[in-house]
């Protein structure tokens, strides 16, 4: 058998008494690229926080390479959300006085910069964003700077990268340069992603489609040997089936 990065069993996740997550399977494979999908509210947002541990839940497990993140201490969850996750947000979340190249290295350790120096060259050149290196982030645009978070998140060679709607503030064409480069860098070193995303051309991009629907996952697509306009075509049908809007 596929060798599993994550395997969530029936999770649930109460708000003031509001169940958020009403028992959620789902088990991703390493190196996998997955996107959930799913009206705003139903609670796509809670299940990325839960399974990094940002957020407590009720019943349930989170087990990551296999092993159960619920029997970790404070610190040890800390050493994991460091050393084996990567965060991609729709806010770019980086340091205004900072050069692009120093958001990025700002994960390492000091003893660690040297040997990543070229490491930042090869993800920035990924990313198309070598030629803004040194400057500031005021000085790049809003596609340039989700590039630099992304190259930031992958810095330290996270296993999984969580990403939530990165590309919800980017237009078209800056969408598709992002989605590109994710995509490669999913190839190149086998980053597995999880990626939350409304936008159907960005979920194209991924093996699989799960949808979330009221707190569970319902159906799914997988890409399987489709090209990229066919699996588009097959998320759409699903997006507006039975009038749902996503
Ligand atoms: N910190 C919180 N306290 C109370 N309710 C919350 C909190 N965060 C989210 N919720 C509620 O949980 C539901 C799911 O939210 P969320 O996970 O952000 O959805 P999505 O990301 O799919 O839009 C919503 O009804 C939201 O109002
Ligand atoms: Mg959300």
């Amino acid at each position: 058998m596929e060798e599993l990065i994550l395997e969530v069993t029936s999770m649930r996740k109460l708000y003031n008494d509001v169940e958020i997550l009403k028992g959620i399977n789902f088990k991703m494979k390493k190196s996998e690229f997955v996107v959930v999908m799913g009206a705003s509210g139903s609670g796509k947002t809670t299940f990325l926080n839960c399974i990094s541990a940002m957020e407590r839940f009720e019943e349930g497990t989170v087990k990551f390479h296999g092993i159960d993140i619920g029997k970790y201490n404070e610190k040890e969850l800390a050493a994991f959300r460091r050393d084996e996750l990567g965060f991609i947000f729709q806010e770019y979340n980086l340091l205004d006085t900072l050069t692009i190249r120093e958001n990025i290295m700002l994960p390492l350790t000091i003893g660690q910069k040297k040997e990543f120096i070229q490491k930042v060259e090869i993800l920035a050149k990924m990313f198309q964003i070598e030629h803004i290196l040194d400057k500031i982030p005021i000085k790049a645009s809003g596609g340039e700077r989700q590039r630099c978070a992304c190259v930031r998140a992958l810095i330290k060679e996270p296993s999984l990268i969580l990403a939530d709607e990165p590309t919800g503030a980017l237009d078209q064409n800056a969408s598709r340069i992002l989605m590109r480069s994710i995509c490669e860098m999913n190839k190149k070193f086998a980053t597995s992603i999880l990626m939350v995303t409304h936008d159907p051309f960005s979920a194209s991009y991924s093996d699989r489609v799960v949808f979330m629907q009221d707190g569970k996952i319902g159906r799914q697509l997988c890409r399987d040997s489709q090209n990229q306009e066919l699996y588009l075509n097959e998320i759409l049908r699903e997006l507006y089936a039975e009038g749902r809007n996503f």
